[in-house]
């Protein structure tokens, strides 16, 4: 028993990385749930510093597109573009430099919820 301590160690070791850089949506889900509702995802836009790229609501840096409208899209129902976009940006374009932020699914839900009452707002205005 004694002799494989070592592999015991490796294991630990290896999943304690996997949960650190590559952190399970199970585990996301039960570490960092959150109302969803669209003043969460005011304060996650804040949180997350997504306006250091995105314009969002009109203020914002220029880096990444202008999230205007971007709910408002009719070929991605169910928003399911937008939900992956925020779960693994690589895994909807591979070289892209949007981070991935390990959002849990409320967090993107807040986020969805509040992007969407935006987007509402300007149709109105
Ligand atoms: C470091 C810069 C950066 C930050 C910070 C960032 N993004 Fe992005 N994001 C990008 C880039 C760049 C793209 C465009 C991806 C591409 O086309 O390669 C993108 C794409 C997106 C898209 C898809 C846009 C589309 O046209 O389909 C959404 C939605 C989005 N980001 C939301 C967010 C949210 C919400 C946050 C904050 C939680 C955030 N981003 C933070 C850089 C960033």
């Amino acid at each position: 028993m004694r002799r494989y301590g070592w592999l015991v160690g490796l294991a630990l070791i290896l999943g304690l990385g996997w949960f650190f850089f590559d952190p399970p949506r199970f585990w996301l889900n039960l570490t960092k749930q959150v109302e969803p509702t669209p003043e969460t995802g005011v304060q996650l836009v804040v949180q997350y510093d997504c306006r250091s790229c995105h314009q969002i609501g009109g203020v914002g840096a220029l880096k990444a597109p202008n999230l205007q409208g971007i709910t408002q899209r009719i070929n991605d129902p169910a928003q399911m573009t937008l939900r992956l976009w925020l779960q693994n940006p690589r895994a909807v374009k591979g070289n892209t430099a949007m981070p991935n932020f390990h959002l849990s699914d409320s967090e993107i839900e807040a986020i969805l919820v509040y992007l969407t009452q935006l987007d509402r707002q300007g149709q109105t205005r």
